[in-house]
């Protein structure tokens, strides 16, 4: 589903360029469900954006669903995303002023057709524990309820594909555990996510792990459902 070939991300600075990603390769099926992890400011997020279409490498190649996505003209990279890819950030990103059920709309491209979804709305409100505060406004939710709003705005255009970057970041264990368990589900349904994450939070959900550190992936773990390479030695004890 992506292919990130030899991605590098270069930022200026005072004291020479920051090298934010060197040398990113990695292909993520569609169905998985991959942490991205590491210390701080060794490239996550960066990694998250430049995967989503919203961060140029400055050099290597990003496909998507076959599509090399830096090669496509904005408009059509942007309408690609709005499409297939949800985002869930750390600080839900909610507009203030509108409810939570007209937040979640807001999720859905430009051109869709509300009365088609406002089914799909309903259902993730149940789902999600929403009902109650369809009406409200961001400002009057509790964390965890601000962060199932930003998760079902992602989720109502049913995307191909979900990025989230901490999406428990402000969240208690027991709301993180169900953000993450509201992901699974999205994923065992069908759908693919990548979600960048500190701790363990994630660990019962995800089938894979890449550690990132200094820009650079280190002993990627195999993912849990791939079978063993038989043509690797075995390790001597
Ligand atoms: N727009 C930018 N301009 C300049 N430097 C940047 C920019 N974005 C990121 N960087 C730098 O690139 C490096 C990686 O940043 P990134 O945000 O990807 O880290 P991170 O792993 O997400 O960190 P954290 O865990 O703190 O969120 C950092 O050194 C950061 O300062
Ligand atoms: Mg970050």
């Amino acid at each position: 589903m992506i292919v990130c070939e030899q991605v590098e991300r270069c930022f200026p600075a005072a004291t020479g360029a920051v090298r934010a990603l060197a040398g990113v390769s990695v292909s993520i099926a569609r169905g998985e469900f991959v942490a991205i992890k590491g210390p701080s400011g060794c490239g996550k997020t960066t990694l998250l954006l430049a995967l989503g279409g919203m961060q140029r490498p400055s050099a290597g190649r990003v496909s998507f669903e076959g599509r090399d996505l830096y090669a496509l003209s904005a408009p059509q990279r942007n309408r690609l995303r709005a499409e297939r890819i949800g985002f869930v950030f750390q600080l839900f990103h909610l507009v203030p002023y509108l409810t939570v059920r007209e937040n979640i709309l807001a999720g859905l491209p430009t051109g869709s057709d509300v009365g088609a979804a406002a089914a799909r709305v309903e259902t993730l409100l149940r789902q999600l524990g929403l009902r109650e505060r369809a009406a409200a406004r961001p400002g009057t939710l509790s964390a965890g309820e601000r962060q199932r709003t930003a998760l079902a705005r992602a989720l109502v255009k049913q995307p191909a594909l979900i990025l989230a970057d901490e999406p428990t970041g402000n969240l208690d264990p027991a709301n993180a555990a169900e953000v993450f368990r509201h992901l699974a589900a999205y994923q065992q349904a069908g759908g693919t996510v990548v979600v960048v994450t500190h701790g363990n939070d994630a660990a019962p959900y995800t089938t894979r792990t890449l550690n990132l550190v200094a820009g650079r992936l280190v002993e990627a773990d195999r993912p849990v459902n791939t079978p063993v390479n038989a043509d690797q030695p075995i390790p001597s004890l």
